[in-house]
């Protein structure tokens, strides 16, 4: 049974064969909305350790590449939600990551970023695929922040790792829609935010 989200991804699929090289950009921007996660049991995003690794006053930027960076590419988006389907305009996403080699930038700002959501509650990362190290799963971390709220601290994880299984704080609840296209990957997930 083929379900809504796998339609869409094949279309977006079928968009980066076509437009060649530099397509996984292009892919991107049609990209697959992860269909929304509120409404449905269990729907407000859990939080997650903030672990030893976060920095404050990242760069604003939406994308986390910089030249000569290693990887393989990936952009992860979706939408910022109210706990009643409702969009947030912009919400603060605050990512942080390990590198290809599993390597934290504690001196700079590497692979580490800001944005805010765009009118209709979305949001779009562009970074590189984490490695996992010692002890943790791949894993992308992230602070969201609805205006005027406080903000929720958690972490997204991949599909299909090996690693997940071993990793003792994984929640598949956090597990992103992740997709191949030429040049990269695309990565989904909705943030639903508790109410209140
Ligand atoms: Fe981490």
């Amino acid at each position: 049974m083929e379900t809504r989200s796998e339609r869409g991804s094949r279309r977006v699929f079928l968009i980066a064969s076509l437009s060649g090289g530099v397509a996984w950009a292009a892919a991107l921007v049609s990209g697959a909305r992860a269909a929304m996660a509120c409404g449905g049991e269990g729907a407000v995003t859990p939080p997650q350790t903030e672990g030893p690794y976060f920095k404050p006053n990242s760069p604003a930027r939406a994308s986390l590449i910089e030249p000569g960076m290693v990887g393989t590419r990936l952009v992860v988006e979706g939408s910022v939600l109210t706990a009643d389907c409702k969009p947030v305009p912009r919400a603060l996403l605050d990512f942080w990551q390990a590198d290809a080699g599993g390597r934290y930038d504690n001196a700079g700002q590497r692979l580490r970023g800001h944005q805010l959501t765009d009118d209709a509650g979305h949001y779009r990362l562009e970074t590189v695929v984490p490695a996992q190290y010692p002890g943790r799963t791949r894993h992308i971390h992230v602070k969201v922040q609805a205006p005027g709220r406080p903000a929720l601290t958690t972490q997204l994880y991949f599909p299909g790792e090996s690693a997940n299984q071993r990793d003792g704080i994984f929640d598949p609840k956090l597990v992103m829609k992740v997709r191949d296209v030429e040049g990269g990957k695309i990565g989904a997930f909705d943030f639903v935010l508790r109410g209140g």
